[in-house]
């Protein structure tokens, strides 16, 4: 990838002018403020434009602007076919499609031979890795730091990028690529990796709200429940507050803190989780070490999960200044836009409540049409899978009125995975059976489909889940408990 990148870096410093289009999720709003910030630092001239996905539409409109180079980050690989015609670098994560050779250049192969030249892709899918071992964000990284081995320092925003993609999700900790971007921010000492409890909000949230909304693993009785969770840190003499200060999960010294982990791993075990859900307790967390003690931008998760906020509720631009070093005005604005994604998810608890979740024999639904957004509608679904009295048996499939048709989401266990469960190979062909496009990860996966296809769509979904989960009968891991979904809310 470090060769692909040099390459892209020449390529870039010749650009008398760079357009760089980025992805709207963490690792594109942290991707195109690693290129930004690069480019500024090299004096490159250029700007930056945000993009929900690109299409034909898009990629069209794009070439009409007629720049002399583009830099897709976290975007672009899934119109490799269709980028002829165009001067551009890719970085992206994402499944490249085939070079196919355009009409127009048919019978010259000379010719469509140089115009593939005029893009250069670095994408850990053409080096035989999956999609985990880099983010968006990552990617465009290995380019600036082939820019300049200076920029070693937007490792941080990297890694931020690769969290927020819930890359170390899997094994707990980064992988691939992302190690070598997680050492190069530890050796300009802009990050750390530590073991940790891998719950959300170890700056910013009370102790015992952190365990409250624990969610990936379930820890059951604690887990949405607010009061036995101050009752738990009671119990073992931790002070819940200092002063008026609620402290958090990174206010408690270390001996507290190993207190609190044996007594979590002995409160699961006893209740019977299996070792594999105790085991998701800990895992590696990173901190960005030059941010102040307690602030949403110390800790990798809690900075992507701003990030995302901006990117859901139309703002990029906001997450992307922050990305770019403000702390003032656009960190307040992320904020307010954390607050109110935060609320918008009760809201949406709420009309899920009220519609219902319908179930059918291998599969469970809900059609929240205009009143849950697009954007959001993904981790309502895992919120919804994840509450108590949901059966974790059956995957979730979400649908919710979108610009251009229904989006699907669907999201399952860890559990289910392991018993055969693949979301992605289900949003795939069920959507195409109707006339929509889909993918995505096994146990979390989306598409979109025309309006009026949603009960077909189901009747394939139903169907495949089933085969999927009966192909391979009784599973290894069928005395696992049943554990929250493998996506997190935020
Ligand atoms: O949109 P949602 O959060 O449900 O997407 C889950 C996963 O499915 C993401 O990794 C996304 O990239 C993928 N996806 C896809 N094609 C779509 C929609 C989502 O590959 N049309
Ligand atoms: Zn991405």
């Amino acid at each position: 990838m470090e060769a692909v990148a040099q390459e892209i870096a020449e390529r870039l410093r010749a650009a008398p002018f760079v357009k760089v289009v980025t992805h709207i999720d963490t690792d594109g709003i942290t991707g195109g403020a690693i290129a930004s910030e690069a480019l500024a630092r090299a004096g490159i001239e250029h700007e930056i434009a945000f993009a929900k996905h690109l299409d034909e539409a898009g990629l069209t409109a794009v070439k009409r602007e007629g720049h002399p180079l583009v830099w897709f980050v976290d975007l672009g690989a899934g119109m490799l076919h269709a980028m002829h015609g165009l001067d551009a670098v890719i970085t992206d994560h994402h499944v490249p499609t085939e070079r196919e050779v355009p009409k127009a250049l048919r019978g010259d192969l000379l010719k469509f031979a140089e115009s593939a030249d005029r893009v250069l892709m670095l994408n850990p899918h053409l080096e035989g890795s999956g999609s985990d071992v880099a983010s968006g964000a990552g990617c465009a990284y290995a380019v600036a730091k082939a820019l300049d081995p200076k920029n070693a320092d937007l490792a941080a925003v990297a890694v931020v990028g690769a969290v927020g993609d819930m890359q170390e999700a899997e094994f707990r900790r980064l992988e691939g690529y992302n190690r070598t971007i997680l050492a190069d921010g530890e050796a300009a000492g802009v990050l750390k990796a530590e073991m940790d409890l891998r719950l959300f909000g170890r700056e910013t949230r009370p102790a015992y709200k952190m365990l409250q909304y624990a969610s990936d693993p379930w820890i059951p009785r604690l887990s949405g429940n607010e009061e036995a969770c101050i009752a738990f840190l009671l119990e073992l003499g931790i002070d819940l507050k200092v002063g008026e200060h609620w402290r958090s999960w990174s206010d408690l010294d270390r001996g507290e803190k190993q207190r609190v982990v044996s007594a979590l791993v002995t409160h699961m075990l006893e209740r019977g989780c299996g070792v594999k859900s105790v085991e998701r307790l800990v895992g590696e967390a990173y901190t960005l070490v030059k941010e102040p003690v307690g602030s949403p931008t110390r800790d990798a998760k809690e900075f992507g999960t701003l990030m995302n906020a901006c990117g859901r509720y139309d703002e990029p631009e906001v997450g992307y200044r922050v990305c770019r070093g403000d702390r003032d005005e656009e960190l307040a604005k992320a904020l307010r836009l954390l607050r109110g994604h935060r609320a918008y998810l009760v809201e949406s608890m709420e009309t899920i409540l009220e519609s219902g979740i319908r179930e059918m024999g291998a599969i469970q639904y809900f059609h929240a049409h205009d009143k849950i957004r697009d954007t959001v509608v993904g981790i309502a679904a895992s919120m919804a899978l994840n509450q108590n009295g949901t059966p974790k048996s059956l995957p979730i499939i979400a649908f919710a009125n979108a610009e251009d048709g229904i989006k699907v989401s669907g999201r399952g266990t860890r559990e289910l995975v392991a018993k055969g469960l693949d979301l992605a190979a289900v949003m795939q062909a069920a959507s195409k059976a109707v006339g929509g496009q889909g993918g995505g990860h096994h146990v979390a996966a989306g598409a979109t489909i025309p309006p009026g296809t949603e009960q077909a769509f189901l009747e394939i979904a139903d169907r495949m889940v089933r085969e999927q989960l009966h192909a391979r009968g009784p599973s290894a891991d069928a005395g696992e408990d049943a554990a929250g979904a493998a996506r997190p809310s935020p």
